[in-house]
């Protein structure tokens, strides 16, 4: 089926030419990025044609009278036998975003844990007296999976009506094996689920070390036992590992890596989210895909990462939710021309879908241009997420998955303005537009 997508004021495709990841100045680049007076035409879930309107409407649309349709910030979808019409009102269009690093899968409730915060208590204090992952763990190994899967899809569509088109998602509030398979198939059962963001799954046995049982004994389970049981079970594409002084150690982290890239799982690290152990060096030194939080990497450890083409994925509601009054260095990052992502973290602890709220505090708390964070939303993060159609995505180009969103109003800068609601009022997912107002 033909869709053709018109009414478009500012469309912010960010195709330059290159393809993965774009940074330094080039992220701020508008004449290169963003266009005006182009329509989109898609065929199934592709987007074949970028053209100008009226090239797409006399081609397809013959009989179009333009006062069929108003500049009136209102979406219309008209459909007839041969084709489909969105009209997007005259609003601007940018990418589907996408979201590099969740914890999708999780039950359970840990508001408490503010008042121990206020009280003083660091992460490390609440886990050892009970709190944090290993509390989410019993409450997750005490869920069915008909609840873990429908918690999971109200989630992501949570997520959708925020403009997220596909994201990563992580087992880790398993912790056995059986409970960690539970979590990877639950995540593949919502990852075929229609007109939901796709799903790119990583399995995180080494999120923490479950009660009861011996680090060292842990580690062995995780690449003896877990390890070859995801591996059979083939849901999984990636491994993560919680490297960070107090949870699995540099030499912890490498054996555990090392086991999964002899299966054939690619890696990506959580590094230096509270203190800089230098897992900076270690992701660099094993070509990671991506190191997340990185926010007490020293600069010799962000050099590193830079040398080996590693991206650095930055996630600020993390020290927003700690109260913890410390940013990623993002400006640098740029003017060093280093690769880098935003995403949610969405945890228990962090209880964040909404991009453009991460995007919020990255331009008016962090400083930083609103284009640069919608390359690193979109195109940068799609670098590390695959889709589940396997067709390239994060950019409004012609070969790519037809992914966007429709933001409410004329100025596309709006995507990262708007808090507490989504500043969408459409989303086009896989060729096929859900309005969300
Ligand atoms: O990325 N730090 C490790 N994992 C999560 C937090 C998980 C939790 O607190 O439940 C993170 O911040
Ligand atoms: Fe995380």
């Amino acid at each position: 089926m033909r869709h053709l997508i018109i009414g478009i004021e500012e469309l912010v495709h960010l195709d330059d030419g290159t393809n993965g990841a774009i940074v330094g100045e080039n992220m701020k680049n508008r004449e290169n990025l963003i266009s005006k007076g182009n329509g989109i035409l898609i065929e199934d879930n592709i987007i074949t044609k970028i053209a100008p309107e009226e090239d797409l409407i006399e081609e397809f649309l013959p009989n179009f009278k333009k006062f069929d349709f108003d500049n009136n910030y209102i979406v219309k979808v008209i459909r007839n036998d041969n084709i489909k019409i969105t009209h997007t009102g005259g609003n601007s269009v940018i990418p589907g975003l996408v979201d590099s690093h969740t914890h999708l899968i999780w039950s359970g409730d840990r508001s408490n844990e503010l008042s121990m915060r206020m009280k003083g208590m660091s992460y490390k204090e609440i886990s050892n007296s009970g709190g944090g992952i290993k509390y989410t763990v019993d409450q997750t190994r005490n869920s069915t999976a008909e609840f873990l899967f429908s918690q999971g899809k109200s989630r992501m569509k949570e997520a959708l009506r925020n403009g997220t088109t596909a994201m990563e998602a992580k087992s880790g509030y398993g912790l056995s094996v059986e409970s960690e398979l539970l979590l990877t198939s639950v995540m593949n059962d919502l990852s075929i689920e229609k007109g939901l963001p796709s799903i790119d799954i990583t399995w995180m046995g080494a999120h923490d070390f479950p009660e009861k049982k011996d680090k060292k004994d842990y580690i062995d389970e995780i690449i003896n036992e877990q390890l070859p049981e995801i591996i059979e079970q083939g849901f999984a594409r990636s491994c993560d590992v919680f490297c960070e002084p107090g949870w699995f150690s540099i030499e912890d982290t490498e054996s555990i890596i090392d086991a999964a890239k002899v299966f054939g799982l690619s890696t990506r690290l959580h590094i230096d989210e509270f203190t800089d152990g230098s897992g900076a060096e270690l992701a660099a030194e094993k070509s990671v895909e991506t190191a997340d939080h990185a926010l007490f990497t020293s600069l010799e450890g962000r050099e590193l990462l830079r040398k080996s083409n590693v991206n650095q994925g930055f996630l600020p509601t993390a020290p927003f939710t700690m109260g913890l009054d410390r940013w990623p260095p993002i400006e640098y990052c740029i003017e060093n021309e280093m690769p880098w992502t935003i995403a949610s973290d969405f945890n228990p602890n962090c209880r964040v879908l909404s991009l453009p709220s991460v995007a919020s505090i990255c331009v008016q708390r962090i400083g930083i241009d609103p284009l640069s964070v919608l390359c690193a939303t979109t195109r940068n993060a799609a670098n590390t997420v695959i889709h589940n159609t396997e067709i390239k995505h994060g950019m409004i180009k012609e070969g790519y998955l037809a992914n966007m969103n429709v933001v409410n109003g004329d100025k596309w800068e709006g995507w990262c303005l708007q808090l507490g609601t989504s500043p969408f009022c459409a989303t086009i997912i896989e060729g096929e537009t859900v309005k969300h107002i």
